[in-house]
């Protein structure tokens, strides 16, 4: 089992430094999750991490962070970002890709990464794609997550996280033992701002408004891996390590 690594530079950017990233894992991987929003990257992020290590780089993450004043004070890009998340709509590409530069140290991390959310838009993916370059980082993979609405809809509206330690949780398929506490900290479960019905909604627009041409881009680079993300996360976890021991 691999230890999960600490995120320090990853959530807070600038000069933080991880505080014990861990022993360096034998192969590195450098993977990209895409799917819908709560099709299940996050909780897919977790087992390959646990299996075969790598650092999760989630830009949704470095958002909520920064939403729980986490970084110190707000900057102006950033209160916008938190606006727009709130909603539901993308954040700007400029925001999130000087985000991801800032951080750029992290794509070539000894660790291995796997990034979740980002790249969101094509403009996004050739930014990525310039900044490994620079970095001498080559993708191992692009995993395509996809599943029906109604079970996205299931997903999201049954998710919980935890407000201490960010656990994550589902009222039916991963309820806590105690309803509303964490079984690992024992802190409070909430409900994501972007969660709620109304923010949902335009967060499968925006997904269905800008998705398709990352997809084709990686499609066209020959690294994309389709997964239906139907089943357990057990079921899903096994398709997304044949799919990545096999590259
Ligand atoms: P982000 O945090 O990236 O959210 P997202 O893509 O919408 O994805 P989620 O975190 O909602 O879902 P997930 O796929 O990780 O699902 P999870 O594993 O938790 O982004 C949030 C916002 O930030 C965006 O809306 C935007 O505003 C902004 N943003 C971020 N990056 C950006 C970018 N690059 N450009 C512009 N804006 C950006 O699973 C969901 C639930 O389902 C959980 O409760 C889980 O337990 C359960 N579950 C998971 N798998 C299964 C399964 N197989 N069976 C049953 N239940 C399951």
């Amino acid at each position: 089992m691999h230890h999960y690594p600490d995120r320090t530079a990853w959530l807070q950017g600038g000069n933080a430094r991880c505080i014990d990233p861990g022993p360096t894992p034998r192969r590195p991987w450098h993977v990209l999750l895409l799917g819908p929003p709560g099709v299940g990257k996050g909780t897919q992020a977790e087992l390959i991490i646990e299996s075969l290590g790598a650092c999760h780089l989630s830009t949704g993450d470095v958002f909520r962070a920064a939403h729980h004043g986490c970084n110190g004070p707000v900057s102006p890009a950033m209160q916008e970002a938190l606006g727009a998340m709130k909603r539901g709509e993308l954040v700007s590409d400029a925001t999130v890709v000087n985000l991801v530069r800032e951080r750029v140290g992290c794509l070539c991390c000894a660790h291995g990464f796997l990034l979740d959310g980002f790249p969101r838009t094509r403009d996004q993916a050739e930014a990525l794609d310039g900044m490994l370059a620079a970095a001498g980082t080559r993708l191992d993979a692009v995993i395509n997550y996809t599943a029906a609405e109604e079970e996205i809809l299931a997903r999201v509206g049954g998710r919980r996280v935890c407000r201490r330690c960010k656990r994550g949780y589902h009222l039916d398929h991963k309820a806590p033992r105690t309803p509303g506490v964490c079984d690992a900290c024992g802190g409070e479960l909430y409900q994501r701002d972007d969660d709620r019905a109304e923010a949902v909604h335009t967060r499968l627009e925006a997904y269905r408004a800008t998705a398709r041409p990352v997809v084709e881009f990686y499609r066209a680079k020959g690294v994309l891996h389709e997964i239906d993300a139907h089943g357990s996360p057990g079921q899903v976890f096994e398709k997304t390590h044949a799919v990545l021991l096999a590259v």
